[in-house]
């Protein structure tokens, strides 16, 4: 059975007051479970925040974009190792926001990947279409695309240690959440094209859908044999939709 993960993507939101105010009423709100894991993937001012909140509760924290480099001189940049001396679990690479706005390669994203990896760190390996591009009909194109920079680099074996999320750029805070089906078909053509190199890695493989999934649309996603979780922004910044979404992952 493969694991259920529900991530929230805090975006450049936050302050130490919020933060507190979020992180303990997850806290009260999510129980250890076999059914389900937790994490929350911070600023990177917070992450002292979130591991000295998060050490030893179910809930686990991490980061939302690392370097591709281990050190040097890279103003501004921030290492996997870094990530690991606070305790992150997780980290977003490839995010479609860093993909857009910092102009980040699927090359790039593919370095920092194997960074992640390399620092202990589990990658969550976002991939998704615009809107133009599903429109287009090149939605497989794109996201076979981004998915085989990792698998070139890394290999597959690699996705063993890793999580993948299907965001469509166009649900992405538009409140136009891709409908089940729509999730489910590009869920499942991810896991076929992983399986077409190591099946019983692909069975395995934890897919989270993200794009809009709010506590209302979370079950009937979840519900999907190949959407094993979500990756969650404007609602994991409330602690109602964020537990609901939980409790969804963990009774679907
Ligand atoms: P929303 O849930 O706000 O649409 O954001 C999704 C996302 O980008 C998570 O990484």
């Amino acid at each position: 059975m493969r694991s259920r993960l529900v991530a929230g993507n805090w975006k450049m939101h936050g302050s130490l007051a919020a933060n507190q105010r979020l992180l303990d009423g997850l806290k009260s709100g999510l129980k250890a479970s076999d059914g389900a894991q937790y994490t929350v993937c911070v600023p990177y001012p917070y992450l002292s925040q979130a591991q000295s909140c998060l050490s030893g509760t179910p809930i686990a924290w991490g980061a939302q974009n690392l370097s591709e480099h281990a050190q040097g001189a890279f103003t501004g940049e921030v290492s996997g190792a870094m990530l690991r001396d606070f305790g992150c679990r997780h980290v977003l690479v490839g995010h479609s926001e860093r993909r857009a706005l910092y102009g980040e390669t699927d090359k790039q994203v593919a370095a920092k990947f194997q960074a992640a990896q390399g620092a202990g760190l589990i990658p969550i390996l976002c991939v998704g279409e615009s809107l133009q591009e599903r429109e287009s009909g090149v939605t497989e194109i794109v996201v076979g695309r981004q998915l085989a920079a990792v698998l070139d680099s890394s290999g597959v074996g690699a996705l063993v240690n890793a999580v993948i999320a299907y965001e469509p750029v166009w649900a992405i805070g538009t409140g136009r959440t891709a409908t089940p089906q729509q999730a489910q078909a590009v869920h499942a053509f991810i896991r076929g094209v992983v399986g077409r190199q190591d099946a019983k890695l692909a069975a395995g493989l934890s897919i989270l859908y993200g794009g809009s999934v709010k506590a209302g649309n979370a079950k009937e996603l979840f519900a999907m044999p190949d959407i094993d979780g979500g990756l969650i922004g404007g609602a994991a910044l409330v602690v109602e939709d964020f537990v609901a979404i939980c409790d969804a992952a963990r009774s679907a």
